[in-house]
Order: structure tokens, then sequence, then C-alpha cells
């Protein structure tokens, strides 16, 4: 069974439902909200969206993962209330915002000290085209990602911007940790000042193997894609962070 229940407290807003992004949960008569479905990632933006903390996750209560969601410059707090976001304010973001947010990240750690990545930001325009290629070319794997992608941009999950981080052929080696760790600091303070961010997996996974993806972002055909944010202001906040079960770790002498 899920480790995932909707309390007695349910009041049916359904804000849950429409942030489930594996849409596994269901209102009942207008007035509770159910888990229909075995496919929940146990993600917990259901948890994290609820306004009456009606849902808990693995055991845990809302109570449990408050956060202080005013002091998003605390590095605890942005940790945990770091969420993927999937619904966006369609307005741009100011160029100097994005700016400011890729030159933060030359002070993040890079192999060698090489510093090899090189970023793309694509504009909406660009992320439509590229989102129907991707689904295209995907509709083998998911025959229905063509329609989907049509109706809910599942690509881009409707952000303005794409970053794209990647590295020439002779960086392929260590770019890919470096962009990892830029990917994750960028993440974390994007979120911190109130923007949202999302990891845009599938143009990194299909565009790798794309040559016209590839030439549709001015890339050359070697270059290695290393990671993709949606990035935008988020259409919607999250009311605490969300319930996970520790990783354990083994202590050697
Ligand atoms: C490498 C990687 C690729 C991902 N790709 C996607 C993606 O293509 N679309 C998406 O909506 N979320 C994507 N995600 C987000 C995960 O689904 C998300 O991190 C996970 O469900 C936990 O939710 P949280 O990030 O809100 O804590 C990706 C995350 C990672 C680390
Ligand atoms: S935990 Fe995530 S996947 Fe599972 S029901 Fe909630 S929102 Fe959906």
């Amino acid at each position: 069974m899920i480790p995932l229940r909707v309390t007695s407290g349910c009041i049916g807003c359904g804000q849950c439902v429409m942030q489930c992004p594996t849409r596994c949960l269901m209102i009942r008569n207008g007035k509770r909200v159910y888990v229909s479905s075995e496919n929940c990632s146990l993600c917990g933006h259901c948890f994290a969206i609820c306004p009456v903390g009606a849902i808990e996750i693995f055991n845990m209560t809302a109570d449990q993962c408050q956060v202080d969601i005013k002091n998003l410059q605390n590095i605890d707090t942005i940790i945990k209330y770091r969420r993927s976001i999937r619904k966006y304010n369609p307005e741009p973001l100011q160029r100097e915002v994005l700016e400011q947010l890729v030159d933060f990240t030359k002070y993040a750690p890079s192999a060698c000290n090489f510093r090899p990545l090189r970023f793309l930001c694509l504009s909406r325009h660009c992320m439509d085209e590229v989102g129907a290629m991707i689904a295209r070319e995907m509709s083998g794997q998911f025959p229905k990602l063509p329609q989907q992608q049509d109706q809910l941009d599942i690509v881009f999950r409707g952000a303005p911007h794409c970053i794209v981080i990647y590295v020439e052929s002779n960086h392929t080696h260590t770019g890919m940790d470096d962009a990892i760790i830029t990917m994750t600091q960028l993440e974390l303070l994007a979120q911190s000042k109130g923007i949202g961010t999302f990891w845009a997996g599938m143009l990194k996974t299909q565009g790798n193997l794309s040559a016209q993806i590839k030439q549709r972002i001015n890339l050359q055909e070697d270059d290695m894609i290393c990671g993709c944010l949606g990035i935008g202001m988020p259409a919607l906040k999250y009311k605490r962070s969300v319930g996970r079960i520790p990783y354990h770790v083994d202590f050697l002498e």
C-alpha cells in the first residue's frame, strides 16, 4: 500500500489533484480526495500544497514538516522548501535576473577548476518548437506524449525559460559533475529568491540523442547537454516542506 493517506480533515478543494504530476488523486462526490492509482511517486507535492494539511506521507503529518517560509535565505529552510515547480506565470523573467543567477554559478566547485560549462537560455518560442520535437521523437516510447505536449507542455511545464548547461566534446569527462553541482546551486539560489525551477530532464535525454534538437538550439553535434532547468515565477505556493524517509548511512572506522 502507498504510504500516503488523505485524512478526514480533507475539505475537497482539489488543489492536490491539480498538482499531482502523475494524476493519481481524484475527488469523490465533490467532497473528499482519494488516491486513485498506484502510480504515486511519493513526491509529496499534494502534501506540501494542501491548505489544511489533510495529507499524511510516510506517517508524517503537515505539522511535522513546517518551515519558516518567510526565511528562505536560511540554507536549511531553502533546501527543505525547494520543490520542482510545474506551474508558472507565463511572464518572462528580466534578462538581468537570469544573468545574475547564472553569474553566481562561477563560485561553484569545478573539477581541476577547468570551468568548461556553457549556458544557453531558451525563450518560450524556442521551447514550443523543441518541446514538440522532443514529443515527436519520444513517441515510440510514449505514444500519448505528442498530444499531451500539445495540451499540457509536459516537457517544459509552462515555464517561460529553460537554461541549458552544456560542454564541448573535449570537456565531457568533467563537465557532467560540474554541471550537476551548478544546476543544484542555481536552483537553490533561484528558489531562495522566490523564482521557480525544475529539472527538464527530457530535453537533456532526448537532446543528447538528436542532431535536429541540437541544431535547433545552436549546439554542435558532439556537444554534450549536461542539464536543463525550467525557470520562471511560480503560479502556486507550497504551504510546507514534504515528508521524506531518511537515507541510511554506515559509519566505518
Ligand atoms: C535528473 C532529474 C531529471 C528530472 N526531470 C524532470 C522532468 O523532465 N520533468 C519534471 O516534471 N520533473 C523532473 N524532475 C523532478 C523530479 O520529478 C522531482 O525532483 C521529484 O519528483 C521530487 O520532487 P521535488 O523536486 O519537488 O522534491 C527531474 C529531477 C531530476 C533530479
Ligand atoms: S505524493 Fe506526488 S505523486 Fe503521490 S499523490 Fe501526492 S502529488 Fe501525486
